[in-house]
């Protein structure tokens, strides 16, 4: 009993110091003052989440400036989840958050009655445990709200970092800041507090690191230099650098380092270039990637554009990449460019498209114009949930490892999980392979995963039919028509499909140019990842089954 009190006692204590760190205090005109006390000990503001609710936005004002505005969909009629806010940098100071919540105040009901108010809490802990059966096993994720497309990548001293389009205030897009983790075996990833976050000119979105060996820019030996896109009112590249190894970043005071007057000028990704011993950076620009070169990563000249006339033109142009690639059996090898396209992809909506050819650090030129005339284009994967794939810079042996984000944009904000949402693929090492005159990108699972047993490897004689399914009678199909020379998968019957009507809308398709012998098939929770002859032939579709797939049947 007297323990019971005690406890008792205690949360009265803590509740009650807690109340006295927070006030809300409402406004006019669906304002309110969120203030928090300077002697405020607890380690988080806990903010209510309804997914459903419009985007209020949050003014992070501390002792009288403002910092940031937040867009958080402050809950209305329910709480779905919570997400952190982080107090300890305010410690001692006067924090702020003034909340214009965005309603329509035509049901006559007052603001203060908006339940995010009487939910709105403070506290020292915020529960990340995976609590959803469409969370990954083997993929990566954010341990809790939104991802979309990884940015960043570099390999140093054994680790892969990865940073991502992180929105930590709810599930679904906004805030984009630099999210960050890092891995070992391309397995097991460890989670890493944020990197690169907003400011003044904007949100961070989509670029690229390397290391700079030489010091080429000036910020030290084996600095991490980050070239990424401000988007405010306009969009610009700045650029930040790291002096231990990736884990904070600090900005680049002459920001932004490249501006331009076309609207969509996004994704820089920057490389250094042997053959002419300066660094490159290709930039999505519109419908056309603009190419340019640098000394020192900080002052860069435009060299060339590409990509009037050719490929898949139906979308925005985004998150570009270039890099030389082994033609395999020969002595070869050949200039990639990376294009992702949203929407215009082969099964809908987002996808990556590619061109081979030469560049000579000036100008990028196809090698078979006519392949990519009249929209005519080159998929590096034929699945609806692989997009924005860049490669890992400075990645060890030569190595080119690139990694995808296994959504699409046609529904990536409405898939049935809400803790976290969105995952990428499984890492994969492009490589060309030739087919009488024409070279195709085969992207081949990392050797990492070799024995890992994450895989089902099965052999393929003729037309061959894969189902996967569960006990609820849901199925997942791929299948192989030698003829037609075609592999596709259906997930019409796979389990929840309705949150979208473009998610199983038909099955998707993708031409085979070598006949099968093999199909390696990587199943997680909420995804499935199909390789034709382990990679000449890539699908990657998401799934929302009842239950695991835990029967395989093969014809
Ligand atoms: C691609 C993309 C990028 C942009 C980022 C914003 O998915 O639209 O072009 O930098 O996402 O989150």
């Amino acid at each position: 009993m007297k323990i019971l009190l005690t406890g008792a006692l205690l949360a009265l204590i803590s509740f009650t110091a807690k109340a006295q760190e927070m006030k809300i205090e409402q406004m006019a005109n669906d304002n309110a003052l969120i203030r928090i006390a300077p002697n405020a000990k607890s380690k988080y503001i806990l903010l209510p989440i309804e997914e459903k609710a419009p985007e209020a936005a949050m003014k992070v004002i501390c002792n009288n400036m403002q910092q940031r505005t937040l867009y958080i969909r402050l809950a209305l009629t329910k709480v779905d989840y919570y997400v952190p806010f982080e107090l300890s940098e305010y410690q001692g100071k006067n924090l702020v958050l003034q909340t214009h919540l965005n309603i329509d105040r035509s049901n006559g009901r007052g603001a203060k009655s908006e339940i995010c108010w009487e939910n709105i809490k403070l506290s020292d802990t915020f529960d990340t445990a995976n609590k959803e059966k469409f969370r990954p096993e083997f993929h990566h994720t954010p341990v809790y709200a939104w991802m979309n497309d990884p940015n960043g990548m570099f390999y140093l001293n054994g680790e892969w970092h990865l940073y991502y389009q992180y929105g930590p205030y709810g599930s679904m897009w906004n805030n984009m800041t630099w999210g960050h983790s890092v891995t070992r075996d391309l397995i097991h990833w460890e989670h890493r507090p944020s990197a690169i976050f907003p400011d003044a000119h904007g949100s961070i979105f989509s670029g690229s690191c390397v290391v700079d060996h030489e010091n080429t820019a000036g910020f030290g030996k084996d600095a991490v230099i980050a070239l990424y896109t401000s988007a405010g009112d306009v969009q610009s590249q700045s650029l930040a650098y790291s002096l231990d190894g990736g884990n904070t970043f600090t900005k680049y005071d002459g920001n932004p380092i490249l501006t331009s007057d076309i609207p969509d000028f996004r994704d820089p990704n920057m490389f250094w270039n042997e053959d002419i011993k300066a660094w490159n950076l290709i930039l999505a620009c519109g419908q056309e990637m603009r190419l340019y070169s640098s000394p020192n990563l900080i002052d860069w000249t435009e060299e060339s554009r590409f990509g009037q006339g050719l490929g898949n033109h139906e979308g925005v142009w985004e998150c570009p990449d270039l890099m030389k690639l082994p033609v395999e059996g020969t002595n070869e090898s050949k200039w990639v460019l990376i294009c992702n396209i949203n929407p215009g992809g082969p099964a809908g909506g987002s996808a990556t498209q590619y061109f081979v050819g030469d560049f000579d650090g000036h100008k990028f030129t196809v090698d078979n114009t006519s392949r990519y005339l009249n929209g005519n284009a080159l998929w590096q994967d034929y699945g609806m949930d692989h997009y924005a794939t860049v490669s890992f810079s400075n990645a060890p042996e030569g190595r080119h490892t690139m990694i995808a984000w296994m959504s699409n944009w046609l529904y990536a904000n409405d898939v049935p999980t809400m803790q976290f949402r969105s995952a990428n693929s499984i890492t994969r090492e492009p490589y060309l392979y030739k087919v009488g005159n024409e070279l195709f990108m085969g992207s081949r699972p990392s050797p990492e995963y070799d024995n890992s047993s994450l895989d089902k490897v099965l052999k393929v004689k003729g037309n061959t039919t894969v189902t996967l399914s569960n006990d609820e009678g849901e199925e997942f199909i791929i299948t192989y028509d030698q003829k037609a020379m075609t592999l596709t998968c259906d997930r019409s019957k796979s389990g929840i499909t309705n949150f979208n009507q473009h998610f199983a809308s038909k099955p998707v398709v993708a031409p085979v140019h070598k006949k099968l012998t093999q199909l390696r098939v990587f199943v997680d929770n909420s995804s499935v990842e199909v390789f034709g002859n382990n990679g000449e032939v890539c699908l990657t579709n998401l799934v929302f089954p009842k239950s695991k797939f835990n029967h395989i049947s093969v014809k």
